[in-house]
């Protein structure tokens, strides 16, 4: 696993940008972790988020439908619609659903990686 460290983020290689469909997910594993990327075309960005989806513990997040809502990121899970921001992890459309944990992304040419915690 290639990896970069910094005082409190690891940044783990985690795909190339070829290996994300466009405007959609991928699931990426980070130790025992899923982890859920995307790219969204039209502002040429990319989010990371925990794939379990907190409602029922579906690990699908990944393949949720992605989308805006009034200019925010968002997955909306297949499952049963609960819908995150992929800004920062809260839930759109239930106040009363958990929150989801969201990564910084960054790339370097084609290679995606992804910062996790020191304290993970
Ligand atoms: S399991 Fe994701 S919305 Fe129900």
């Amino acid at each position: 696993m290639s990896t970069i460290s910094t005082t409190d983020t690891t940044w783990f290689f985690a795909c190339k940008t070829t290996d994300v469909p466009p405007n959609g997910g991928v699931c990426v594993k980070y130790k025992d972790e899923q982890i859920a990327l995307f790219y969204f075309t039209r502002t040429d960005k990319w989010y990371a988020s925990q794939n379990l989806c907190p409602h029922r513990r579906q690990m699908a997040l990944s393949r949720g439908l992605t989308g805006t809502q009034q200019g925010e990121p968002k997955v909306a899970c297949p499952f049963h619609k609960k819908t995150f921001s992929l800004e920062d992890g809260r839930c759109l459309n239930d106040e009363h659903e958990c929150a989801i944990t969201t990564y910084p992304v960054r790339l370097e040419d084609d290679r995606i990686y992804i910062g996790v915690s020191n304290t993970y």
